[in-house]
């Protein structure tokens, strides 16, 4: 009698699993409103049919469901838009009801920890989020504040150059010396000091890492975005964003100590530092918010800069053209921002490289705040919605022959960064558009130009040009799958 018990308890949670699963299965069933989709199990969803490459997975099973589709990841709701009009729907039409954010469990997490100030991570469009935006952009991103930042930028650029140039005919790996330059780039419109050296053999791995396991940790799914009942359980989540948070802490602290030390009139120039001080800001508050755009203008902006001139090899026709359009501009003077807005050839090209490798091809998860109607589908309250730029960006009805590289069309069509009408919208749109959308196109226009202006690259062994690589790599920011290596040398007519 004894030994039976178990096994009617095993029986009675067999029974109770089995009607939890039917019970799912029905209301799975019985939501005809919802978006089209493919079967989701249980607890797990869709989450085997994503593969190593989800926006190609996604965007193959937008052939079968539909220009709007709903799958289901860890018991969230996760509608997917692949067109111009379904994207309309979602970020102009219902924008006040479907611009929150989805935010993973980790960063919740790190939110308890800490005072977490983030544009990005605001769950909703709310008034803290509201002047968070309002200071970043007055202070960095206004285009008063990008053309006073000119000569840190062009500094950094000759840096990089200069390096380079001492590199003249060794193998060297481009992604690194990119991370530095951009890195720096930023620190020092923000704190006015480099985080890294760019000569640096292997010690710049201490923010590099933290950068990538911040990015890892957010955007990896963790048992409590899994499966959200289990949150209570989920200690090494916790654990997670605790040694995060030491991390960063660490990063700034003392960079802030001493600017708070600073007295007055030792510094000749005011930073995005100082006017956090000048706000009142917390020095938890800066950490996080000084993280936050290292973060989001790091690897977005070097991998563009990677793929732009990856690109450009690959396509020695276009190479040339722009080596003249350089030549043109700048008639034997050295390279400045202000020959930019000449350029119309390499807007074009930095265009046409993120149409084909937009660094976010979901560009940043959205969440409903409110159950909304969009074509006809009910999108449910807390639903996650993905907008698929990447299938966007290669449609063939958009887009003629969409898997050529083609920057040409872009002088054709005179697109902007702001969408036009949904077809071309890689920084986002509407309330939640990319803040740092004008610096991004400076810096990308004056890297790109410059590693074209002062160098003539070659492949190691003697590889063709023809035969470069372009396979990407699927991650926070879509990346090269292999380092892109190359040997500088220095062109004749260089300035530098
Ligand atoms: C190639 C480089 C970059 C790309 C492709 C990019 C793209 C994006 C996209 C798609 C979004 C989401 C827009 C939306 O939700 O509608 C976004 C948001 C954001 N980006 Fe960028 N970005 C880049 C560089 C930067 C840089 C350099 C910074 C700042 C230093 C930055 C700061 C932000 C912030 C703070 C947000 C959150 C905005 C909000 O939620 O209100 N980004 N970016």
């Amino acid at each position: 009698m004894e030994m039976e018990k178990p096994i009617y308890l095993l029986l009675f949670l067999l029974a109770l699993l089995v009607h939890f699963l039917i019970n799912k299965l029905l209301c799975w069933r019985s939501s005809p409103q919802l978006p089209p989709g493919p079967f989701a199990w249980p607890i797990i969803g869709n989450i085997f049919q994503l593969g190593r490459k989800p926006h190609v997975s996604l965007t193959n099973l937008a052939l079968t469901y539909g220009e709007l589709m709903m799958l289901s990841f860890g018991g969230h709701h996760v509608a997917v838009a692949s067109s111009p009009e379904a994207a309309m729907q979602i970020l102009r039409t219902h924008d006040r009801m479907l611009s929150g954010r989805y935010v993973p469990a980790v960063a919740t997490k790190l939110a308890h920890e800490s005072v977490f100030p983030s544009i990005a991570l605001s769950e909703a469009c709310d008034d803290a989020w509201r002047s968070l935006r309002s200071i970043s952009i007055s202070e960095l991103f206004s285009a008063k504040a990008i053309e006073s930042q000119a000569n840190l930028r062009e500094k950094k650029m000759m840096e990089m150059v200069d390096y380079l140039g001492r590199k003249e005919g060794e193998v060297v790996n481009l992604e690194k010396i990119l991370f530095a330059t951009t890195v720096n780039s930023i620190s020092n419109i923000m704190v006015t000091r480099d985080l890294v050296k760019l000569d640096s053999d292997g010690g710049n791995e201490r923010l590099q890492q933290l950068i990538r396991t911040i990015i890892e940790i957010v955007s990896s799914r963790n048992l409590a975005d899994l499966a959200p009942m289990l949150q209570g359980l989920d200690v090494w989540c916790k654990r997670k964003a605790r040694n995060i948070l030491v991390e960063i802490k660490s990063l700034w602290n003392d960079i802030i100590t001493e600017r708070r030390e600073r007295k007055d009139g030792e510094a000749n120039t005011r930073d995005f530092l100082d006017a956090l001080i000048q706000n009142g800001c917390s020095d938890d508050q800066i950490c996080m918010w000084l993280m936050e755009f290292i973060l989001a203008g790091t690897d977005n902006v070097w991998n563009t800069i990677n793929w732009s001139l990856a690109h450009l090899l690959k396509h020695q026709e276009a190479m040339s053209k722009l080596c003249d359009e350089l030549s043109q501009t700048t008639d034997g003077n050295v390279l400045r921002e202000s020959h930019l807005p000449q350029m119309a050839y390499l807007d074009a090209c930095i265009k046409e490289t993120i149409r084909l490798r937009p660094p976010g091809p979901f560009l940043v998860p959205y969440r409903a705040v409110q159950a909304c109607k969009v074509m006809n589908y009910t999108i449910p309250k807390d639903s996650i919605l993905l907008v698929n730029f990447w299938a966007i960006g290669r449609d063939p009805t958009i887009w003629k022959d969409p898997l050529t590289y083609k920057p040409e069309r872009f002088l054709e069509t005179k697109l902007d960064f702001k969408g036009a009408n949904f077809i071309y919208i890689p920084f986002g749109e509407g309330r939640r558009l990319c803040p740092g959308l004008n610096f991004v196109v400076t810096q990308v226009q004056l890297l790109v130009a410059s590693l074209v202006y002062h160098f003539d690259w070659s492949l190691p062994h003697g590889m063709d040009l023809a035969d470069l690589d372009l396979d990407e790599k699927f991650g926070l920011s879509m990346m090269k799958e292999k380092p892109l290596l190359l040997i500088p040398s220095r062109r004749k007519r260089s300035t530098g």
